[in-house]
């Protein structure tokens, strides 16, 4: 009888062990290709993150704000692309296009990346998420204001036309246009990106530097050579551009009025520097004070540009209590700011108003609640679908994950279970003895 109970018992035991192991190695068998799965999904969302700030700082100003293209530079957001070979992309990322505006971007051929970078941006065009992508852009304060190629102001050209070997500058003046404005900004005064030409200090270097510079470009920098696309003699105009431009008029190359995109982080940021910087003079909803004027008013927002509001807090208002702001903070901080006023438009009273002191406040919609859906410009730009498709892939690896593990700990309950309700029936007997 014990001899068979013990028997019983022990094969019992085994059995369940056995059944532990099998479905303990099963777990970690059913689970490895999760734990793959998961491990190369960050490293794929690592890998895009640091793209996307790549594009950014060198891709946008010509590729546009999400992959969309500019002008004559085409779309990377271009399905196209997709089915292009991965050697190919990578080949026209490295080494550039010959004899058009696409710079050669790898070390070796001159430019500022790296093969890891080169290859993160491919990844990029194959898997990235372009409404993202454009998140990025603008939050780091590089979304492209000025588009490649921009109209020159035919009646300032004209005057050109009168100065002194005029032609050579109306030629300059339109080649930098087509070319150069995007980087180097409207009127030649600089963006975030790439310098002013338009400078005292540019205007100093010899004719041979510059020469030199427009030529060959400056290695591991955005500034590509462009002895590739432009004639000597249209070199030589542009050089005399950069030595001459304090004679050519303000506006010959203006900026066009494109609207400073905006997301829900670069909202929030401009909310609170607005707060912190701005509500002392010009009011909390930019009412304005005595100190300051109103900015929430309709006629000041209709007729003020993005761009020029920019230029107003960056250069502030000599001889005023309007200080310079430019110097303080970074243009993605103004940027941000001009995000924050522009929002006021939709609802912003026709007369300036200044709030009563302890009054019932001001008579209009307090602004700070605004949604980003009020701006129309913001639709495209605020889609986070990238980050929460990513989210989705995890809680799904996530949910099986917990499924098995709950399987695994019931599996093992129950074989407890099994096991001790055998070991009470089989001591029962034995104490009623
Ligand atoms: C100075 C402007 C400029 C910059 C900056 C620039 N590109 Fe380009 N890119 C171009 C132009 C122009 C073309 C089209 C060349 C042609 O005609 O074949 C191009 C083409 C391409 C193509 C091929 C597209 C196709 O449809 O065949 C890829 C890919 C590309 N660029 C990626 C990049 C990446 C990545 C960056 C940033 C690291 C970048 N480019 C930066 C101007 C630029
Ligand atoms: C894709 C952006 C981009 C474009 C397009 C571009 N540049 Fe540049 N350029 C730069 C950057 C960035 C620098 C600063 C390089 C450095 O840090 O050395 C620069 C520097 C220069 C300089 C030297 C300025 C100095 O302070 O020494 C000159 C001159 C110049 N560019 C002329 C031109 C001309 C002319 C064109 C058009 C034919 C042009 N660039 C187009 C980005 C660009
Ligand atoms: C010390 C007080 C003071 C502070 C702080 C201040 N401003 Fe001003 N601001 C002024 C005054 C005064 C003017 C009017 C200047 C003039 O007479 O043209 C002005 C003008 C402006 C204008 C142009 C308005 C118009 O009708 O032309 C803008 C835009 C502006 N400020 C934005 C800002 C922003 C944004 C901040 C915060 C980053 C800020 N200001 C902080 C005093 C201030």
């Amino acid at each position: 009888m014990n001899t068979k109970h013990s028997f019983l018992t022990e094969s019992l035991i085994g059995l369940g062990s056995l059944l532990l192991i099998v479905s303990a190695l099963g777990y970690y068998i059913l689970n490895e290709p999760i734990r793959i799965v998961q491990a190369q999904d960050e490293v794929l969302a690592l890998q895009l993150d640091e793209a996307m700030t790549l594009y950014a700082e060198n891709c946008a100003v010509c590729h546009g704000l999400s992959g969309e293209g500019m002008g004559a530079t085409p779309p990377l957001n271009n399905p196209a692309l997709l089915t292009m070979p991965y050697e190919d992309l990578y080949k026209t990322i490295a080494r550039g296009r010959y004899q058009t505006a696409m710079p050669a971007w790898s070390i070796e051929d001159g430019g500022a990346l790296g093969d890891y970078q080169i290859d993160e941006l491919v990844l990029l065009i194959l898997r990235g998420d372009w409404g993202a992508t454009g998140d990025r852009v603008v939050n780091l304060g590089l979304a492209p204001l000025i588009p490649f190629t921009t109209e020159v102001d035919p009646a300032l050209l004209a005057e050109v036309g009168n100065l002194s070997d005029g032609a050579t500058l109306q030629t300059a003046v339109t080649l930098f246009a087509a070319n150069c404005v995007s980087c180097h900004g409207a009127d030649g005064l600089g963006t975030g990106i790439a310098p002013a030409l338009n400078d005292p200090v540019v205007r100093e270097k010899t004719a041979e530097e510059i020469t030199r510079i427009i030529t060959y470009g400056n290695t591991g920098t955005l500034m590509a050579g462009w002895s590739n696309i432009l004639a000597p003699e249209d070199i030589t105009a542009l050089v005399s551009l950069v030595q001459r431009w304090d004679e050519i008029p303000l506006g010959t190359i203006p900026a066009p009025d494109v609207p400073i995109p905006v997301t829900e982080e670069s909202l929030a940021l401009g909310t609170q520097l607005y707060a912190a910087n701005c509500s002392r003079c010009h009011g909390p909803e930019g009412q304005g004070t005595p100190r300051a004027p109103s900015l929430n008013v309709k006629s000041f927002l209709t007729d003020t540009s993005d761009q020029a509001i920019q230029q107003i807090i960056t250069l502030g208002v000599p001889g005023t209590a309007m200080p310079t702001w430019g110097d303080r903070m970074t243009d993605s901080d103004i940027q941000a700011i001009v995000g924050f006023i522009r929002q006021w438009e939709p609802t912003a009273p026709e007369v300036a108003t200044i709030t009563r002191p302890g009054g019932g406040g001001p008579p209009w919609k307090n602004n700070n609640a605004t949604t980003p859906s009020l701006l129309p410009s913001t639709k495209s730009t605020t889609t986070i679908s990238g980050n929460s498709k990513g989210g989705q892939v995890t809680l799904r690896t996530l949910l099986d994950w917990r499924l098995l593990v709950l399987l695994g700990i019931l599996l093992s309950l129950a074989f407890t279970l099994i096991y001790s309700g055998w070991d009470a029936l089989r001591h029962v007997p034995r104490n009623a003895k």
